[in-house]
């Protein structure tokens, strides 16, 4: 079966885009910049995309090209031994589950955009009444469920459609609309009383916050942003021909996507402060300030709607690769047909939501070491399964298969890129043989506390 690409140059680009944009940049971006230290976590975090996420984002899209297979086929052509066919499943793994738990959180925009065309998420007028909704809503399993299972077979039906008529185009359209939304929720939290109090933690750099930990959840998020050591941009890059420029392609996506979280912190933030909410409130937080935001906004109901849609948009583009390698697995090692892998994927990840969104609601009683379910699985996944891929995706690209054959396969494509500009060049030797590999290790060290 001839291997399926992207339909046209830009394909990639609308594809990856959508990818990158999603409940992690709008959804988790602000929360756990409320809940790791404000400005000084936000520093932390651009350190970590610089020098470990975009050149883990650059190695994973290599090797997908190069390749031309899904992740473990992948990590086992250009490493050679079972090891890395392991390792390539391994963050096949990873996105699987992320998808499970990703698909519950897209459940609950889904089920506020609905909440919104029928009126009732602007009618707010004080926190306790949003917080009260929020928990009136999500502490129903039902409700919760059942936009999980909305979720799912929306994510379903367009990769029932396969890669070629999916989605490229979608975001081409949805982010600069996001975009949009957003700067208008940013001028209206800058009108709020108090709002520069949001501003002064969004901007100005508190070091005494800043704990081991916080170097962990940055580095995590840097690659779950991106969506990197979880199979996506392997697969996706495996879509690619030999001409596409690939550090060409990747770096508009980095800064679109970098571009959008802090555009959505900038939004959140002076709500935040204005209202009187504590900014480490949690996977709550946009939930409680930006209903809110639209009661109080000319023209809210449109648009809580757009906001609550788009974000709808961008999670569906954004699960659907997190689908797609173990679809591609299945296809290329196990020879099924598109058809049964998808049905098989998305029912499982939609099985494994199920027991997450349930240990919401009970979780005073199925703790595990102290967290539900819910957060554990995400916390594993995101903090320690998606930093481990992403190494591993460096370790492959910088020293199994080597810098050498690496960087000859990175130049194609790029029309002298690389002879025109020695800094470029350097940065990739330096970060991704060095520096990103070293500060990896570091951070996992430091911790588990062990310097
Ligand atoms: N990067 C996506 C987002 O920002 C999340 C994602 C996770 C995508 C896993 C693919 C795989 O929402």
């Amino acid at each position: 079966m001839k291997r399926a690409s992207w339909k046209s140059k830009l394909g990639f680009i609308f594809a990856a885009a959508g990818s990158a944009v999603g409940l992690a940049n709008i959804w988790r971006f602000p929360y756990i910049v409320g809940q790791y230290g404000g400005a000084a976590f936000i520093c932390i975090y651009l350190v970590c995309l610089f020098l470990i996420g975009f050149p883990v984002f650059i190695s994973e899209v290599l090797i997908g090209r190069t390749a031309q297979k899904n992740p473990a086929g992948a990590f086992k052509k250009l490493g050679g031994d079972s090891f890395w066919t392991g390792s390539g499943l391994f963050t096949v793994i990873t996105g699987f589950i992320i998808s499970s738990f990703y698909s519950v959180i897209a459940g609950w925009v889904l089920g506020y955009l609905i909440a919104s065309i029928g009126g009732l998420s602007t009618h707010f007028s004080s926190l306790a009444e949003v917080q009260s909704y929020f928990k009136h809503l999500v502490g129903n399993p039902v409700w919760g469920l059942a936009f999980h299972l909305i979720f799912m077979v929306l994510c379903f039906g367009l990769l029932f459609l396969g890669v070629r008529k999916g989605l490229e185009r979608g975001s081409k359209i949805l982010v600069p609309f996001l975009i949009v939304i957003l700067i208008a929720l940013v001028i209206s939290g800058l009108s709020l009383p108090g709002s520069e109090k949001g501003l002064a933690f969004y901007f100005k750099p508190n070091w005494s916050l800043i704990t081991p930990t916080t170097f962990l959840i940055a580095l995590g998020h840097s690659f779950f942003t991106l969506s990197l050591g979880q199979g996506t941009m392997v697969t996706y890059g495996s879509y690619l021909s030999p001409k596409d420029n690939i550090p060409k392609s990747c770096f508009p996506i980095a800064l679109i996507d970098t571009f959008i979280a802090l555009l959505a912190g900038m939004a959140i933030f002076p709500i935040v402060f204005s209202v009187g909410l504590s900014p480490d409130e949690g996977a709550p937080l946009i939930f409680y300030t930006l209903p809110l935001a639209f009661s109080q906004l000319k023209g809210g109901y449109i648009f809580a709607i757009l906001f609550f849609l788009l974000l709808t948009l961008a999670a569906i583009t954004s699960q659907i690769s997190a689908l797609e390698p173990l679809i591609a697995y299945l296809m290329d090692e196990k020879k099924w047909r598109r058809k049964k892998a998808v049905i098989f994927v998305c029912l499982t990840s939609f099985l494994l939501g199920i027991p997450m969104i349930f240990s919401n609601f009970v979780a005073h009683k199925f703790l595990v070491f102290g967290h539900s379910l819910w957060d554990l699985v995400s916390m594993i996944a995101l903090d320690i399964m998606v930093p481990i891929g992403g190494f591993l995706a460096l370790i492959l690209i910088a020293w199994r298969w080597g810098f050498k054959k690496a960087y000859h396969a990175l130049k194609e494509g790029t029309e002298g890129l690389f002879e025109r500009n020695i800094l470029v060049k350097g940065y990739f030797w330096l970060s991704l043989k060095f520096t990103a590999p070293l500060l990896v290790i570091l951070i996992f060290l430091k911790a588990i506390g062990l310097f």
